[in-house]
Protein backbone atom coordinates (compact mmCIF):
# COMPACT_ATOMS: atom_id res chain seq x y z
CA UNK A 1 0.00 0.00 0.00
CA UNK A 2 1.10 3.44 -1.03
CA UNK A 3 0.22 6.67 1.04
CA UNK A 4 1.21 9.88 0.56
CA UNK A 5 2.06 12.41 3.47
CA UNK A 6 2.19 16.24 2.34
CA UNK A 7 4.62 18.03 5.22
CA UNK A 8 6.21 14.57 5.62
CA UNK A 9 9.49 16.65 5.73
CA UNK A 10 7.97 18.89 8.69
CA UNK A 11 7.66 18.12 12.95
CA UNK A 12 4.47 15.96 13.26
CA UNK A 13 4.82 14.90 9.26
CA UNK A 14 8.05 13.70 9.67
CA UNK A 15 7.61 11.63 12.75
CA UNK A 16 4.39 10.10 10.89
CA UNK A 17 6.99 8.81 7.90
CA UNK A 18 8.92 7.34 11.34
CA UNK A 19 6.45 5.15 12.76
CA UNK A 20 4.56 3.73 9.22
CA UNK A 21 8.19 3.05 7.49
CA UNK A 22 7.96 -0.04 8.08
CA UNK A 23 4.85 -0.81 7.53
CA UNK A 24 3.83 0.88 4.23
CA UNK A 25 5.51 2.39 0.52
CA UNK A 26 5.69 6.65 1.32
CA UNK A 27 5.63 9.31 -1.20
CA UNK A 28 6.19 12.70 0.66
CA UNK A 29 5.51 15.69 -0.93
CA UNK A 30 7.15 19.06 0.89
CA UNK A 31 7.92 22.51 -0.60
CA UNK A 32 11.10 22.32 2.02
CA UNK A 33 10.17 25.37 3.15
CA UNK A 34 10.17 24.33 7.24
CA UNK A 35 10.49 20.74 6.46
CA UNK A 36 14.24 19.29 6.66
CA UNK A 37 15.28 15.86 5.02
CA UNK A 38 17.61 16.09 8.54
CA UNK A 39 14.07 15.44 10.33
CA UNK A 40 13.39 11.60 9.10
CA UNK A 41 16.72 10.35 10.45
CA UNK A 42 17.65 7.49 10.28
CA UNK A 43 15.47 6.90 7.79
CA UNK A 44 16.16 9.18 4.59
CA UNK A 45 17.47 6.90 2.65
CA UNK A 46 15.00 3.92 2.83
CA UNK A 47 13.84 2.60 -0.39
CA UNK A 48 10.67 2.63 0.41
CA UNK A 49 10.43 6.58 1.11
CA UNK A 50 10.08 8.42 -2.18
CA UNK A 51 10.95 12.80 -1.18
CA UNK A 52 9.54 14.95 -4.08
CA UNK A 53 9.74 18.67 -3.66
CA UNK A 54 6.37 19.91 -4.53
CA UNK A 55 4.80 23.15 -4.16
CA UNK A 56 1.14 22.27 -2.82
CA UNK A 57 0.03 25.93 -4.28
CA UNK A 58 0.66 24.73 -7.79
CA UNK A 59 -1.96 21.86 -9.24
CA UNK A 60 -0.05 21.23 -11.93
CA UNK A 61 3.32 20.34 -9.95
CA UNK A 62 1.36 18.30 -7.11
CA UNK A 63 -0.77 15.98 -10.41
CA UNK A 64 2.68 15.27 -12.10
CA UNK A 65 3.90 13.83 -9.05
CA UNK A 66 1.51 11.67 -8.18
CA UNK A 67 2.14 8.54 -10.16
CA UNK A 68 1.26 5.58 -7.91
CA UNK A 69 -2.02 4.16 -6.67
CA UNK A 70 -2.36 5.87 -3.45
CA UNK A 71 -4.52 4.56 -0.31
CA UNK A 72 -4.48 7.76 1.62
CA UNK A 73 -3.43 11.34 1.16
CA UNK A 74 -2.12 12.62 4.90
CA UNK A 75 -2.46 16.22 4.21
CA UNK A 76 -0.27 17.89 7.09
CA UNK A 77 2.06 20.55 4.91
CA UNK A 78 0.76 23.92 5.60
CA UNK A 79 1.87 26.98 7.12
CA UNK A 80 1.33 26.43 10.91
CA UNK A 81 1.90 29.89 12.46
CA UNK A 82 -0.98 30.59 14.63
CA UNK A 83 0.05 34.54 14.90
CA UNK A 84 -1.21 37.36 12.55
CA UNK A 85 1.29 37.29 9.57
CA UNK A 86 0.36 37.68 6.09
CA UNK A 87 -3.44 36.23 6.13
CA UNK A 88 -2.34 35.80 1.76
CA UNK A 89 0.11 32.95 3.40
CA UNK A 90 -2.66 30.63 5.05
CA UNK A 91 -4.64 31.89 2.01
CA UNK A 92 -2.43 30.28 -0.04
CA UNK A 93 -0.79 27.34 1.56
CA UNK A 94 -3.82 26.22 3.50
CA UNK A 95 -6.56 26.51 1.95
CA UNK A 96 -5.71 26.51 -2.38
CA UNK A 97 -3.25 24.00 -1.47
CA UNK A 98 -5.88 21.76 0.17
CA UNK A 99 -8.38 22.85 -2.81
CA UNK A 100 -5.69 21.57 -5.15
CA UNK A 101 -5.29 18.23 -3.23
CA UNK A 102 -8.61 17.50 -2.98
CA UNK A 103 -9.07 18.18 -6.99
CA UNK A 104 -6.06 15.87 -7.54
CA UNK A 105 -7.85 13.63 -5.50
CA UNK A 106 -10.82 13.37 -7.18
CA UNK A 107 -9.27 13.81 -10.94
CA UNK A 108 -6.77 10.47 -9.64
CA UNK A 109 -9.33 8.63 -7.86
CA UNK A 110 -7.89 8.79 -4.65
CA UNK A 111 -10.46 8.16 -1.84
CA UNK A 112 -8.90 8.86 1.64
CA UNK A 113 -7.81 11.96 2.98
CA UNK A 114 -6.25 12.28 6.54
CA UNK A 115 -6.08 16.58 7.28
CA UNK A 116 -4.09 17.95 9.97
CA UNK A 117 -6.88 20.39 11.21
CA UNK A 118 -6.49 22.30 14.77
CA UNK A 119 -7.98 23.00 17.98
CA UNK A 120 -7.61 26.53 16.97
CA UNK A 121 -11.02 26.07 14.90
CA UNK A 122 -13.21 26.25 17.71
CA UNK A 123 -11.85 29.92 18.49
CA UNK A 124 -13.20 31.20 21.91
CA UNK A 125 -15.56 28.05 23.01
CA UNK A 126 -17.74 28.40 25.97
CA UNK A 127 -17.94 25.19 26.63
CA UNK A 128 -14.77 23.19 27.85
CA UNK A 129 -13.78 20.62 27.33
CA UNK A 130 -14.80 21.22 24.08
CA UNK A 131 -16.45 18.12 22.19
CA UNK A 132 -16.45 17.88 18.60
CA UNK A 133 -19.98 18.73 17.78
CA UNK A 134 -19.52 21.96 19.78
CA UNK A 135 -21.01 25.25 17.72
CA UNK A 136 -20.95 27.85 16.38
CA UNK A 137 -17.42 27.77 15.31
CA UNK A 138 -16.11 31.04 15.15
CA UNK A 139 -12.03 30.64 14.64
CA UNK A 140 -10.39 34.12 15.92
CA UNK A 141 -7.50 33.91 14.13
CA UNK A 142 -6.64 33.66 10.10
CA UNK A 143 -4.88 30.63 10.78
CA UNK A 144 -7.81 28.86 12.50
CA UNK A 145 -10.25 30.52 9.88
CA UNK A 146 -8.12 28.91 7.19
CA UNK A 147 -8.21 24.97 8.99
CA UNK A 148 -12.00 25.62 9.25
CA UNK A 149 -12.44 26.01 5.30
CA UNK A 150 -10.17 23.37 4.92
CA UNK A 151 -12.65 20.88 6.88
CA UNK A 152 -15.38 23.23 4.75
CA UNK A 153 -13.91 21.61 1.72
CA UNK A 154 -12.79 18.16 2.52
CA UNK A 155 -16.71 17.64 4.05
CA UNK A 156 -18.02 18.75 0.45
CA UNK A 157 -15.86 17.08 -1.57
CA UNK A 158 -16.32 13.94 0.33
CA UNK A 159 -20.23 14.30 0.14
CA UNK A 160 -19.71 15.53 -3.64
CA UNK A 161 -17.55 13.18 -5.41
CA UNK A 162 -17.91 10.08 -3.21
CA UNK A 163 -14.63 10.26 -0.71
CA UNK A 164 -13.90 10.00 2.60
CA UNK A 165 -11.99 12.43 4.84
CA UNK A 166 -11.02 12.63 8.32
CA UNK A 167 -10.09 15.84 10.36
CA UNK A 168 -7.80 15.65 13.31
CA UNK A 169 -8.21 19.00 15.27
CA UNK A 170 -4.40 18.65 16.95
CA UNK A 171 -3.90 20.57 20.99
CA UNK A 172 -0.76 22.14 20.80
CA UNK A 173 1.51 19.27 19.60
CA UNK A 174 4.82 19.09 21.45
CA UNK A 175 8.23 16.56 20.72
CA UNK A 176 11.87 16.42 20.68
CA UNK A 177 13.72 19.05 19.04
CA UNK A 178 11.00 21.84 18.53
CA UNK A 179 11.35 24.63 16.08
CA UNK A 180 8.64 26.98 17.57
CA UNK A 181 6.63 27.31 20.62
CA UNK A 182 6.37 28.34 24.10
CA UNK A 183 9.07 26.05 25.53
CA UNK A 184 11.75 26.74 23.24
CA UNK A 185 11.02 30.76 23.85
CA UNK A 186 11.48 30.07 27.29
CA UNK A 187 14.55 27.93 26.85
CA UNK A 188 16.25 30.24 25.06
CA UNK A 189 15.33 33.43 26.53
CA UNK A 190 16.89 31.43 29.87
CA UNK A 191 19.73 30.56 28.34
CA UNK A 192 20.58 34.58 27.29
CA UNK A 193 19.75 35.62 30.75
CA UNK A 194 19.11 32.74 33.42
CA UNK A 195 17.65 35.84 35.94
CA UNK A 196 14.54 36.68 34.02
CA UNK A 197 12.07 35.04 31.97
CA UNK A 198 9.78 37.57 29.87
CA UNK A 199 6.48 35.75 29.60
CA UNK A 200 4.34 36.82 27.20
CA UNK A 201 -0.08 37.56 28.30
CA UNK A 202 -0.63 37.68 31.92
CA UNK A 203 0.38 33.69 32.22
CA UNK A 204 -3.06 32.70 32.62
CA UNK A 205 -3.48 31.10 28.77
CA UNK A 206 -4.71 27.82 29.75
CA UNK A 207 -4.34 25.19 26.85
CA UNK A 208 -3.50 21.39 26.06
CA UNK A 209 -0.17 20.17 25.19
CA UNK A 210 0.17 16.64 23.57
CA UNK A 211 3.41 14.23 23.43
CA UNK A 212 3.86 14.04 19.57
CA UNK A 213 3.72 10.29 19.76
CA UNK A 214 0.38 10.26 21.40
CA UNK A 215 -0.77 12.89 18.48
CA UNK A 216 0.66 9.99 16.15
CA UNK A 217 -1.40 7.47 17.87
CA UNK A 218 -4.30 9.45 17.82
CA UNK A 219 -4.31 9.61 14.12
CA UNK A 220 -3.83 6.19 12.99
CA UNK A 221 -6.33 5.10 15.47
CA UNK A 222 -9.09 7.52 13.83
CA UNK A 223 -7.74 6.84 10.02
CA UNK A 224 -8.16 3.22 10.72
CA UNK A 225 -11.60 3.95 11.54
CA UNK A 226 -12.58 5.96 8.69
CA UNK A 227 -16.41 4.77 7.30
CA UNK A 228 -17.44 7.34 4.61
CA UNK A 229 -18.37 10.78 4.32
CA UNK A 230 -16.44 13.29 6.63
CA UNK A 231 -15.74 13.41 10.88
CA UNK A 232 -13.69 15.39 12.83
CA UNK A 233 -11.52 14.39 15.81
CA UNK A 234 -10.26 16.13 18.58
CA UNK A 235 -6.47 14.94 19.42
CA UNK A 236 -5.30 16.25 22.99
CA UNK A 237 -4.34 15.46 26.12
CA UNK A 238 -6.45 14.24 29.23
CA UNK A 239 -5.85 17.75 30.83
CA UNK A 240 -4.84 21.61 30.57
CA UNK A 241 -2.48 23.82 32.33
CA UNK A 242 -1.59 27.35 32.39
CA UNK A 243 1.46 29.10 31.08
CA UNK A 244 2.81 30.53 34.28
CA UNK A 245 2.81 26.60 35.38
CA UNK A 246 5.02 25.84 31.59
CA UNK A 247 7.18 28.80 32.86
CA UNK A 248 7.66 27.06 36.48
CA UNK A 249 8.09 23.60 34.81
CA UNK A 250 10.90 24.86 33.06
CA UNK A 251 12.49 26.91 35.57
CA UNK A 252 12.60 23.95 37.29
CA UNK A 253 14.02 21.28 34.92
CA UNK A 254 16.93 24.43 33.89
CA UNK A 255 17.68 23.66 37.72
CA UNK A 256 17.37 27.97 37.75
CA UNK A 257 16.70 29.83 41.28
CA UNK A 258 15.22 33.26 41.86
CA UNK A 259 14.24 33.80 38.29
CA UNK A 260 12.20 37.24 37.83
CA UNK A 261 9.02 36.27 35.89
CA UNK A 262 8.06 39.24 33.92
CA UNK A 263 4.30 38.49 32.41
CA UNK A 264 3.60 41.24 29.35
CA UNK A 265 0.57 41.39 30.56
CA UNK A 266 -0.76 40.31 26.78
CA UNK A 267 -3.41 42.14 24.43
CA UNK A 268 -6.85 42.11 24.34
CA UNK A 269 -7.65 40.39 28.00
CA UNK A 270 -3.86 38.67 28.41
CA UNK A 271 -3.13 36.71 25.26
CA UNK A 272 -0.18 36.34 23.97
CA UNK A 273 -0.55 38.08 20.74
CA UNK A 274 -4.02 39.02 18.81
CA UNK A 275 -5.77 35.72 17.32
CA UNK A 276 -3.96 33.57 20.74
CA UNK A 277 -7.02 31.48 22.27
CA UNK A 278 -6.99 32.39 25.81
CA UNK A 279 -8.53 28.79 27.22
CA UNK A 280 -8.29 25.78 25.01
CA UNK A 281 -9.36 22.19 26.14
CA UNK A 282 -10.73 18.97 24.42
CA UNK A 283 -13.00 16.72 24.70
CA UNK A 284 -11.02 13.58 23.63
CA UNK A 285 -13.79 10.81 24.40
CA UNK A 286 -14.42 10.00 20.74
CA UNK A 287 -11.51 9.24 19.81
CA UNK A 288 -10.59 7.26 23.19
CA UNK A 289 -14.53 5.49 22.68
CA UNK A 290 -11.88 3.81 19.67
CA UNK A 291 -9.15 2.41 21.37
CA UNK A 292 -7.01 5.28 21.57
CA UNK A 293 -5.47 6.42 24.84
CA UNK A 294 -2.80 9.07 25.29
CA UNK A 295 0.09 8.34 27.74
CA UNK A 296 0.98 11.79 28.38
CA UNK A 297 -0.66 14.82 30.52
CA UNK A 298 -0.04 18.06 29.45
CA UNK A 299 2.39 18.85 32.10
CA UNK A 300 4.71 15.48 31.04
CA UNK A 301 4.72 16.53 27.76
CA UNK A 302 6.19 19.97 28.85
CA UNK A 303 8.32 18.39 31.08
CA UNK A 304 9.64 16.01 27.95
CA UNK A 305 10.16 18.60 25.39
CA UNK A 306 12.40 21.12 27.97
CA UNK A 307 14.48 17.61 28.52
CA UNK A 308 14.80 16.99 25.09
CA UNK A 309 15.92 20.71 24.46
CA UNK A 310 18.73 19.93 27.25
CA UNK A 311 20.01 17.05 26.04
CA UNK A 312 20.17 18.11 22.43
N1 LIG B 1 2.46 21.59 15.72
C1 LIG B 1 1.27 21.80 16.26
O1 LIG B 1 1.15 22.01 17.47
C2 LIG B 1 0.01 21.75 15.40
C3 LIG B 1 -1.22 21.91 16.03
C4 LIG B 1 -2.38 21.87 15.26
C5 LIG B 1 -2.28 21.64 13.89
N2 LIG B 1 -1.07 21.50 13.30
C6 LIG B 1 -1.01 21.26 11.86
O2 LIG B 1 -0.25 20.10 11.62
C7 LIG B 1 0.44 20.23 10.37
C8 LIG B 1 1.93 20.00 10.57
O3 LIG B 1 2.42 21.02 11.46
P1 LIG B 1 3.92 21.02 11.96
O4 LIG B 1 3.92 21.54 13.33
O5 LIG B 1 4.55 19.70 11.68
O6 LIG B 1 4.53 22.15 11.02
P2 LIG B 1 5.87 22.14 10.15
O7 LIG B 1 6.10 23.55 9.71
O8 LIG B 1 6.97 21.46 10.88
O9 LIG B 1 5.46 21.25 8.89
C9 LIG B 1 4.77 21.76 7.76
C10 LIG B 1 5.39 21.13 6.53
O10 LIG B 1 4.68 21.56 5.37
C11 LIG B 1 5.60 21.97 4.35
N3 LIG B 1 4.89 22.95 3.53
C12 LIG B 1 4.41 24.17 3.90
N4 LIG B 1 3.79 24.78 2.87
C13 LIG B 1 3.88 23.92 1.80
C14 LIG B 1 3.45 23.97 0.45
N5 LIG B 1 2.80 25.03 -0.04
N6 LIG B 1 3.70 22.91 -0.35
C15 LIG B 1 4.36 21.82 0.11
N7 LIG B 1 4.81 21.72 1.39
C16 LIG B 1 4.57 22.75 2.22
C17 LIG B 1 6.80 22.49 5.12
O11 LIG B 1 8.01 22.48 4.38
C18 LIG B 1 6.84 21.52 6.31
O12 LIG B 1 7.60 20.36 6.01
C19 LIG B 1 0.09 21.59 9.82
O13 LIG B 1 -1.00 21.45 8.94
C20 LIG B 1 -0.34 22.36 11.06
O14 LIG B 1 -1.21 23.42 10.75
C21 LIG B 1 0.09 21.56 14.02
Amino acid sequence: MTIIITGGLGFIGSNLVKRLVNEKNIVILDNFSTGRLENLHPYENKRNIKVRKVDLRKMKELEDNIKEDIDTIFHFAANPEVRVGNPQEHLEHNIVATYNVLEVMRRKDIKKIVFASSSTVYGEATKLPTPEDYGPLKPISVYGASKLACEALISSYTHTYDLTGIALRYANVVGPNPTRGVVLDFYRKLKKNSSELEVLGDGKQTKSYIWITDAIEGTLTAWRNMHSGFEPFNVGSIDAIPVSRIAEIVIKEMKLDNVKIMYTGGVKGGRGWIGDVKNMYLDIKKLIALGWNPKYTSEEAIRLEIRSLMNQ
